[in-house]
């Protein structure tokens, strides 16, 4: 998705290289253009320099024209509205040049605002609804910046997150809010806006969150944020809790591999300070619900979006069982717009999960608004710290897993189990008979084993990579499970797809008779995800289908579980430890993300970068 970096400070330093890397920063999040934006200062005017392509491409067009100033604004641009082409990467400016916009989100009503604009003289020369702002601000009048944007967004349908700089007032940066996610570093004697907080790191920890309608301008010696009528607020300034150290690649080929690398330690985290042996098997105190709260319970609802919706789908298992309450999980850009009848009984009952690694997924944060109207009380299971979800919930159990930069996502997902899995325990155990002191203790012990079992399924790395030589030119495969890995079946089928392109389906094993089976053939890689557990058995039967019909089979199976490739019946092998089959998940997924990961190296694909996608999806 786009992101945005901004800066101003009182001439010390030259806001060109801390916006470039605050862009490489950035990069992460996915984009197809680049641009920075600077003012000269006193009367000379403001230069922009922009391209469709990379930062390192926009670096050395800097290097060939380079500019000189203090303040301005640098955007990513992942196309929304129009192709990825220099003419509409961002910055925009407005008919003389005079002002420069940066934009993430999108303009709804653009097209009838560019005609009105467009009528009374104005020339575009781009297709983006950003250009539109700029131009509206033009039209605009005022006696500062920030009095024109208050006013031309009036006229505005849609959501924003933007950093404007005019000729006429350089060193000055107004920022807005709606829908879009933005932030403000505040340094020392110098100010930053940003749409994440990794572009802003390594300057700065002091941030401050921008809410919905608020509108900041920040000069070379101050900040304030101010309300649409211009109106000063006060908002909270927070502590960044992430090291430099946790943005950087470590000696890592790629964020991808550090993150899955990274597993054992994230998962501690996630536990870390939260496990309780007294039998209520978790301490979760920003959940904001006390026992008679999960007592109350009678229904949950969880929705997410990619990686996050099968974190939910393995989590519909994991409470159901501890805690004995119906759980629905649901994409959360369908659930938005369904319509759900009101429930019965006193408010309360209803309980719904907002899974979101970002925190700022626009879908499930709408999900979450809509839920919340229609009578639901909600939490947010959120890793990025103060992101509008986290903050919009009326309380949640944040991952503690450290930025993650890689857009596949991989150790969000396991500490999301985790989570879901405190949280079934902790309903579980304050709901009385669902789940008693033994299974409590019982659990508490296998998550504190976790950690340990997952540095051993990672060993399993050179296998895996063995056998995606044998599997990297293929053009599709099937990825099939059942029960609570099932969702695993989905998650690895996405992994691949996302990052080495090969077509991936999931399947419920069973299911697969239902239609599938009609591609199986010697073509057809099939991943079978059959750890020890009740359905085991019936697992292996449909490897025996698939077998029947040429299929070739890798098997993720759990140490103890007989042996398949003697008997012929699967062409590979590979053993997770053994946990209890609700964790499970959480290890069989491993190898899957190292199958990915190693099939998109083979495939020279760009890991950390894949095409089309974003890390944070903060559209509709
Ligand atoms: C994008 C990312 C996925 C992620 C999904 C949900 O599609 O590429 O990796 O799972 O958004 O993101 P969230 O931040 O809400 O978990």
């Amino acid at each position: 998705m786009c992101g945005i970096i901004g800066y101003t400070g009182s001439g010390r330093r030259e806001a060109v290289p801390i916006l470039l890397q605050g862009l490489s920063r950035l990069e992460y999040r996915g984009y197809d253009s680049a641009g920075v934006a600077i003012t000269l200062g006193e009367g000379r005017g403001i230069v922009t320099r922009k391209l469709a392509g990379r930062v390192t491409a926009l670096r050395e067009l800097m290097d060939r024209l380079p500019a000189h100033g203090g303040s301005g604004i640098a955007h990513t641009r992942w196309a929304t509205h129009g192709a990825p082409h220099t003419r509409n990467a961002h910055p925009h400016s407005d008919c003389h040049e005079r002002i420069a916009i940066v934009h993430n989100g999108i303009i709804e009503n653009a097209e009838t605002l560019r005609a009105a604009l467009a009528g009374s003289g104005h020339q575009f020369t781009s297709e983006t609804d950003t250009e539109v702002l700029a131009h509206l601000i033009e039209q605009t009048p005022g006696d500062t910046l920030e009095a024109r944007v208050i006013a031309a967004l009036e006229h505005v349908v849609g959501t924003y997150g933007l950093a404007a700089i005019a000729a006429d007032e350089p060193g000055k940066i107004v920022v807005a809010r709606r829908g879009s996610p933005v932030l403000l570093g505040i340094g020392d004697g110098e100010y930053f806006v940003a749409s994440d907080a990794s572009a802003v790191l390594e300057h700065t920890r002091a941030v401050v969150y921008l809410d919905d309608g608020d509108i900041a301008v920040l000069t070379p010696t101050s900040y304030q944020v101010l309300d649409r009528e211009a109106r000063v607020q006060r908002r909270s300034l927070n502590d960044l809790q992430w090291d430099l150290e946790a943005i950087e690649l470590g000696g890592h080929a790629h964020f991808m591999q550090k993150e899955i690398l990274e597993q054992p330690e994230t998962i501690r985290s996630t536990l870390r300070g939260r496990l309780m042996g007294d039998g209520s098997v978790a301490r979760l105190n920003g959940l904001n619900l006390t026992p008679a709260d999960c007592a109350d319970v009678r229904r949950i609802d969880i929705v997410a979006c990619g990686t996050s919706w099968h974190a939910g789908l393995v989590g519909r298992h994991i409470i159901e069982e501890l805690a004995d309450i119906p759980v629905s999980v649901e994409y959360a850009s369908e659930f938005r717009y369904r319509r759900r009848p009101r429930p019965s009984g006193k408010p309360g009952t209803r309980l719904t999960i907002a899974i979101s690694q970002s925190g700022e997924t626009a879908d499930t944060l709408e999900a979450m608004r809509a839920a919340r109207a229609a009578g639901s009380r909600v939490v947010g299971i959120v890793n990025v710290v103060g992101s509008t979800i986290a903050r919009e919930a009326d309380g949640g159990i944040y991952l503690h897993a450290g930025p993650e930069i890689g857009v596949a996502s991989t150790k969000a997902f396991t500490s999301q189990i985790v989570a879901l899995t405190l949280l079934g325990g902790y309903l579980g155990a304050h709901r009385g008979q669902s789940l008693d002191s033994k299974k409590a203790d019982e659990l508490v012990c296998s998550l504190t084993e976790l950690p340990g079992l997952v540095s051993q399924a990672l060993a399993l790395e050179p296998e895996v990579q063995a056998i995606a030589r044998q599997y990297s030119d293929a053009h599709h495969a099937m990825y099939l499970g059942r029960g609570v890995n099932f969702p695993v079946a989905l998650e690895g089928a996405l992994k691949l797809k996302e990052i080495s392109y090969i077509h991936a389906e999931g399947y419920p094993a069973a299911e697969m008779k239902h239609g599938p089976i009609a591609l199986i053939d010697e073509h057809m890689p099939v991943v079978f995800v059959a750890p020890h557990d009740e359905v085991y058995p019936k697992v292996v039967s449909n490897m025996h289908e698939v077998r029947a019909r040429g299929g070739r089979i890798l098997a993720i199976t759990t140490e103890g579980n007989g042996d398949l490739s003697g008997g012929g019946l699967v062409d590979h092998q590979l053993r997770v430890p053994r946990t209890i089959p609700i964790l499970s998940p959480i290890l069989t997924v491993i190898p899957l993300q190292l199958l990915a990961y190693h099939t998109a190296l083979l495939r020279g694909c760009d890991v950390d970068r894949p095409r089309n996608l974003a890390k944070s999806v903060t559209v509709e």
